[in-house]
């Protein structure tokens, strides 16, 4: 009896709520994965790190995408955020090698079990960015011929939507890899009421400097505009990653203007507002060129390249004067070279992860509250052949949404235990 009190309490122990988010571990205590790409010239893989319910994160495995990556040694090949997006339990990634994307699902209760079910190719050459909504997977290819690419998916696959392809070959052309950072393409991105695609663009200099398209839908989301409105928001140089702030408010990060925008727009129209350039301290954080949001933090976190820097901000995008305060410089681990990040939350407490692509490494952070992120290990994120080391590119995350087959099973005995118990103890009343 003592064994099945406490098998059971083992069992209620493994699928408590916390905070509305439920954790589903396997049996070897993993809650979800967070995913990176090799970006391998020969062959691009997934690196898969379990996640446990600490934020701590374990390499567990890789998966190829049967596409390329990029044959170089430069710090960042691509210039972009976004090489990586989960949407629901599909992973996706550019192959910026072999013009395609990838499509993975993922296991409901094991996070670290990736399965490629599609490629398709992209449309132009050297896909760099993905958006996903319930509705489309949508591409954004930095190359010699440049364009945007949609696909409807499901659990068979990707479908390309031909009448959504866009040529922007006219607007931005690169080299194959691109030389940038200056005038190559960024992140593609849904608004946040996904009616309209939203793309940025590094431009030269302050005489020459960047934009962001808007394609807006029509009302079902069937018809994308034939062409795009394009805007260069004021005192920004070179557009970096878009963070979607509340229902109408974007932050982007600018690491020619040395600071972020912020803006509010409007997804019908595609016209944007209320811009405003916040400068950081260039001592301490440079290059700012990708971002992310906490929820449960409720603030936006910035990563510099040049200093290897995460600056976090608290926004309100109402104050027209004082949009963006600076809440906290962190210095990450030095020599690892900071790139994109990513936010998961785990039962109310959100974690940060940032990619050190010189060192191959995924650093970890807590974060305890405003103010408050706290170092919370590293991991090593690199297998097989390290002769011509590839560059890690793009982050995500999933979280396991259900328990595995045989945690079920011991959740309905665990609910016929306690119907049981239950029983005897009102027989002892
Ligand atoms: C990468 O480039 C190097 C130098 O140009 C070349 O020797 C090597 O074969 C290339 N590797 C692949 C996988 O393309
Ligand atoms: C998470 O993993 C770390 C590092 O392996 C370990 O120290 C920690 O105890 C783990 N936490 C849980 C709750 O499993
Ligand atoms: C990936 O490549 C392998 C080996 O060539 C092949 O068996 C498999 O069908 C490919 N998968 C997809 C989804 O293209
Ligand atoms: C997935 O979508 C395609 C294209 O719309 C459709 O032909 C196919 O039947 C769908 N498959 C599933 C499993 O829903
Ligand atoms: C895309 O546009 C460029 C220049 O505007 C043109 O040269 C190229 O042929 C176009 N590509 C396709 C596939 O239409
Ligand atoms: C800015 O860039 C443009 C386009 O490359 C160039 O023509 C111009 O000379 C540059 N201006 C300055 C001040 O560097
Ligand atoms: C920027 O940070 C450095 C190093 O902490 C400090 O010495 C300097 O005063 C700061 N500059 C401004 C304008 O706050
Ligand atoms: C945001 O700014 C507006 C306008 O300045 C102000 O009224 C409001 O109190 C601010 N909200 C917060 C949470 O600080």
């Amino acid at each position: 009896m003592r064994l099945v009190i406490l098998y059971s309490a083992f069992v209620l122990l493994l699928t408590i709520p916390i905070n509305g988010q439920t954790l589903y571990p396997t049996t070897s205590g993993s809650v979800g994965a967070v995913y990176t790409m090799s970006n391998a010239a020969s062959m691009n893989q997934i690196l898969i790190h379990s996640l446990n319910s600490t934020g701590q994160l374990t390499l567990t495995n890789s998966v190829n995408t049967n596409g390329t990556g990029v044959n170089t040694t430069a710090g960042d090949p691509l210039f972009s955020q976004g090489a990586l997006g989960v949407y629901s339990n599909y992973l996706f990634a550019v192959n910026p090698g072999s013009n395609s994307l990838s499509m993975f699902m993922l296991s409901s209760s094991d996070a670290t079990q990736v399965t490629l079910i599609s490629v398709q190719p992209a449309y132009g050459v050297f896909p760099v960015s993905v958006a996903v909504n319930n509705m489309y997977a949508c591409v954004l290819t930095g190359g010699s011929m440049t364009g945007i690419r949609c696909y409807t998916y499901n659990s068979s696959g990707l479908f390309i939507v031909t009448s959504f392809d866009r040529n922007l070959t006219s607007i931005l052309s690169q080299s194959v890899p691109p030389s940038g950072p200056r005038q190559t393409f960024s992140e593609i991105l849904f608004s946040a009421d996904n009616m309209a695609l939203i793309i940025s663009i590094k431009g030269f200099n302050a005489t020459s400097p960047g934009s962001l398209l808007f394609y807006t839908f029509n009302s079902d989301k069937t018809v994308l505009a034939a062409n795009p409105i394009q805007t260069i928001p004021t005192g920004g140089i070179l557009p970096f990653s878009m963070t979607l702030v509340g229902m109408n408010g974007l932050l982007i990060t600018d690491p020619g203007a040395a600071g972020v925008l912020t803006m509010t727009y409007s997804s019908t129209s595609g016209t944007i507002s209320n811009i405003m350039l916040t400068s950081v301290n260039t001592t301490l954080a440079s290059a700012l060129c990708w971002s992310t949001y906490s929820p449960n933090v409720g603030n936006y976190y910035v990563i510099g390249a040049g200093t290897a820097t995460i600056v976090e901000l608290a926004l309100n995008l109402t104050s027209t004067s004082n949009p963006v305060q600076i809440i906290q410089y962190y210095q990450l681990p030095s020599n690892t070279g900071a790139l994109e990040a990513t936010v998961v939350s785990l039962a109310g407490t959100d974690y940060l992860y940032v990619i050190g692509t010189t060192a191959h490494v995924i650093t970890g952070y807590q974060l305890k509250a405003a103010g408050q992120a706290m170092a919370n290990g590293m991991v090593t994120s690199q297998l097989g052949d390290t002769t011509s080391i590839p560059k890690l590119a793009g982050i995500a995350a999933f979280v396991n949404t259900k328990s595995s087959k045989s945690l079920a099973t011991s959740v309905f005995v665990s609910t016929k235990i306690m119907i049981v118990l239950v029983v005897v103890s009102l027989f002892m009343l």
